[in-house]
């Protein structure tokens, strides 16, 4: 079996459990996500204003004039003779928080596939920061600026939290073999260095208490704000989060949505989500694009999307 295999058996499973936790949420969830939600007015979010600059494209208005961290152009991938992602455009500004959305199956991971190279496209185009990443691998992509966190959590659990974190930074500085070998003055201030670093993100989810604990034996939660933690060290300018609150509890996911908001104000970054949490998902995200059977049913704001009766249909209504 294949790595792609057994992540896609694990996560077919994964998707087996996830589709009866949801049962029966969408609905009230998408209901109290209306207007303003309480989480909204509670921590005194405003609404993003979005504008279309000169193409079909929504993006905050403070965005409108930069280049978009993220644009899919007639993006598509085959497997064998099913088009799990079709016809896919998408835009994201540069401290956009955006949402991809839709039922079970519907390709969602697969365009996070596609975006961090575990799979090349069939067809259509992937611009990073105005790049074109056509030929790029899974690890240019992440020194380009790409970040990830996975559905399925993935850490290396026999290792300290920090350690986690250290693998995220060694991506991005990088120290000469020579002087890591004779342990030169570089190599220790690096080290210094990184352990400060480490820490520092730790802080963003204050977790740095933690930093000596086996990334294993952290809870459920932390283990996803850990996984976070580890993408962001990459120094990502856009970062991905597959299902990020998958088995949280509502105090964990109302705390996740703030961290989601201050990473994205803190680092001005920008962030895709998957979520099935209609609360988290109307809550912080400012553009939303619905897949269906791969394809794009909807974009919109939070407003535009809970009041479009296909998505209602397709998606938000369904398990009445
Ligand atoms: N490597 C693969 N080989 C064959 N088919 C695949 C592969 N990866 C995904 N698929 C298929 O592509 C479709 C989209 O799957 P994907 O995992 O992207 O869905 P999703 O929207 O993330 O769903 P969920 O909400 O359950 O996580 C599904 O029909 C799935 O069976
Ligand atoms: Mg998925």
């Amino acid at each position: 079996m294949t790595r792609d295999e057994g992540t896609y058996k694990a996560q077919s499973q994964h998707a087996a459990k996830a589709e009866t936790r949801h049962e029966g949420t969408y609905k009230a969830q998408a209901a109290r996500a209306a207007g303003n939600t309480a989480s909204e007015e509670k921590h005194g979010r405003q609404r993003t204003k979005m504008v279309a600059p000169p193409n079909d494209y929504l993006v905050p208005e403070r965005d409108a004039l930069l280049t978009p961290v993220l644009e899919c152009r007639h993006l598509g991938i085959d497997f064998g003779g099913l088009k799990a992602v079709e016809d896919l455009n998408l835009m994201v500004g540069k401290t956009e928080i955006a949402g991809l959305i839709g039922p079970n199956g519907a390709g969602k991971t697969t365009v996070f596939n596609l975006l961090t190279k575990v799979y090349q496209p069939t067809r259509g185009t992937i611009l990073l920061d105005g790049q074109d990443t056509a030929g790029m691998d899974t690890a240019r992509v992440s020194r380009e600026g790409i970040a990830r966190t996975f559905q399925n959590i993935r850490l290396f659990d026999t290792l300290t939290v920090e350690d986690n974190v250290k693998i995220g930074l060694h991506n991005q500085v990088e120290c000469g073999m020579w002087s890591g070998i004779f342990r030169a003055p570089r190599y220790w201030l690096s080290e210094q260095e990184f352990h400060k670093r480490a820490l520092e993100l730790l802080d963003v989810f204050n977790m740095a208490d933690s930093a000596g604990d086996i990334a294993g034996s952290l809870p459920y939660g932390a283990q996803r704000r850990l996984e976070i933690v580890r993408a962001l060290a990459t120094n990502p300018k856009l970062l991905l989060l597959d299902e990020p609150a998958a088995g949280m509890n509502p105090v964990e996911t109302e705390e996740l949505m703030d961290n989601i908001v201050k990473i994205r104000d803190q680092f001005q970054i920008a962030v895709l989500l998957i979520e099935h949490d209609m609360d988290l998902v109307m809550g912080i995200c400012e553009g939303i694009v619905v897949l269906n059977f791969g394809k794009v049913i909807a974009k919109g704001t939070p407003e535009e999307i809970q009041a479009n009766p296909q998505v209602v249909e397709a998606y938000l209504g369904k398990q009445e």
